[in-house]
C-alpha cells in the first residue's frame, strides 16, 4: 500500500516521518516542486529506518506524478505557511492555485485516492481541492480539527497535571479563530471537564486552542508542523487501518448541522473509503450560535476566493 505526501516542507516531511514510523503502508512517496528538496528530506527520513525499526519505503521526487500512481491515500500540504502578521486568509489567492494544479495531478494517476488537505485556509482549500477533483465528498476531506483538539488537549493536561491520553475532545467549525472547542463534549477519563477545571480557567484554555496557530508563530516566525504532520499522520492510519476512528475533520456539509455547500470541521468516523459518516451532535443554542458564526467566517473567505478568481477570467 502507497501513501503520497505533496509539499516537503515542514509539515510534509514531518507528515511523512511520521507515516513512516507507524510502520503501516508499504511506501510513502514525498514529492516536491522545488529541485531536490524531497528527494533529499525522503532519503534522509529513510536512512533513520535502521535505527527506528521500521520497513516503509520513503522515496522522494521532484514533480513526478507517475510515482505517485495508485496511492491509497495522498495528504497536501503543499503551499505557503504562515509568517509573524499574516492571517490564515492571506494565503488564498497563491495556495488556491498550488491546490487546484497538485489535486489535478494526484487524481490523474490515483482516481480512487482519499485526499487529506493540510494547505491553508483549510477549509476553503479542502473546498478547492473537492471541486477540482470531481470526486465523491467522502474522498476529499481536510485535517485541522485533529490538530486543534491535541492542542486544546494538550492545554487540559498542562492544567490538570495528567496524561494527554486521557483527555478526549470534540471541536467543531473553521480552522481559524471562529474554530469551537465544546467543554460539553470534553472528557477525562470519562469525567466532564466541567468537574475538573473552573469556568474561567477553561474559557482562557479555549482562547489559547482557538490561537494557538497564532502563538506558534509568534514564537517561531513560521507556522507549527510537529502537530500538524503527526495530526494528519492520525487519519492516514485510521483509512489505512481501517480503524473507523472519530475524529473532528473538515468535511463537506449536506445539510447536516443546517449547513449546505460548506466545509466545516465535524465529527466524522474515518475508514477505508475516507469519511464513512458524518456525526451530527445535539447542539444546545449557544453551540449552534458559534457553529455558525464561524460557517459565516468560512463563507466569507469562500467569498474572497470567489472574486480572486472572477478577476482572473474577466482579465
Ligand atoms: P513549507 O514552506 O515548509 O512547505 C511547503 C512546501 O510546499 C515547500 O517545500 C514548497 O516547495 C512546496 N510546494 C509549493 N508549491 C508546490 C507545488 N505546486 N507542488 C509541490 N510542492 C509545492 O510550509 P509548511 O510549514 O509545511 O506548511 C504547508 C502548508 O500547510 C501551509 O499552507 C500552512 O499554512 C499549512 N498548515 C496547515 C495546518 C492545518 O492545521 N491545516 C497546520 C500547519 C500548516
Ligand atoms: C496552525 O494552526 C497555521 O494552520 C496553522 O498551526
Amino acid at each position: 500500500m502507497k501513501v503520497t505526501v505533496i509539499g516537503a516542507g515542514n509539515v510534509g516531511a514531518t507528515c511523512a516521518n511520521v507515516i513512516a514510523e507507524k510502520d503501516i503502508v508499504n511506501k510513502v512517496v514525498l514529492i516536491d516542486i522545488k529541485e531536490g528538496v524531497a528527494e533529499g528530506k525522503a532519503l534522509d527520513i529513510w536512512e533513520t529506518a535502521p535505527v527506528n525499526e521500521y520497513s516503509t519505503r520513503v522515496v522522494g521526487y521532484t514533480n513526478d506524478y507517475t510515482q505517485t500512481k495508485n496511492s491509497e491515500v495522498v495528504v497536501i500540504t503543499s503551499g505557503l505557511p504562515r509568517k509573524p502578521g499574516m492571517s490564515r486568509d492571506d494565503l488564498i489567492a497563491t495556495n488556491a492555485g498550488i491546490v487546484r494544479s497538485v489535486t489535478e495531478n494526484v487524481i490523474k494517476h490515483s482516481p480512487d485516492a482519499k485526499i487529506i488537505v493540510v494547505s491553508n485556509p483549510l477549509d476553503v482549500m479542502t473546498y478547492c481541492a473537492y471541486l477540482t477533483a470531481k470526486v465523491d465528498s467522502s474522498k476529499v476531506f481536510g485535517m485541522a480539527g485533529v490538530l486543534d483538539t491535541a492542542r486544546y488537549r494538550a492545554f487540559i493536561a498542562s492544567e490538570l497535571n495528567i496524561s494527554p491520553k486521557d483527555v478526549q475532545a470534540m471541536l467543531l467549525g473553521g480552522h481559524g479563530d471562529t474554530m469551537v472547542p465544546l467543554p460539553r463534549y470534553t472528557t477525562v477519563s470519562g469525567i466532564p471537564v466541567t468537574e475538573l477545571i473552573p469556568a474561567d480557567k477553561l474559557n482562557a484554555i479555549i482562547d489559547r486552542a482557538k490561537n494557538g496557530g497564532g502563538e506558534i508563530v509568534n514564537l517561531l516566525g513560521t507556522s507549527a508542523w510537529y502537530a500538524p504532520g503527526a495530526a494528519a499522520a492520525q487519519m492516514v492510519e485510521s483509512i489505512v487501518k481501517n480503524e473507523n476512528r472519530i475524529f473532528p475533520c473538515c468535511a463537506l456539509l449536506n445539510g447536516q448541522y443546517g449547513l449546505k455547500d460548506i466545509y466545516l470541521g465535524v465529527p466524522v468516523k474515518l475508514g477505508r473509503n475516507g469519511i464513512e459518516e458524518i456525526i451530527e451532535l445535539k447542539l444546545n443554542d449557544a453551540e449552534k450560535e458559534l457553529l455558525n458564526t464561524s460557517a459565516k467566517a468560512v463563507r466569507g473567505v469562500m467569498d474572497v476566493l470567489d472574486k480572486q478568481l472572477a478577476a482572473a477570467v474577466a482579465k
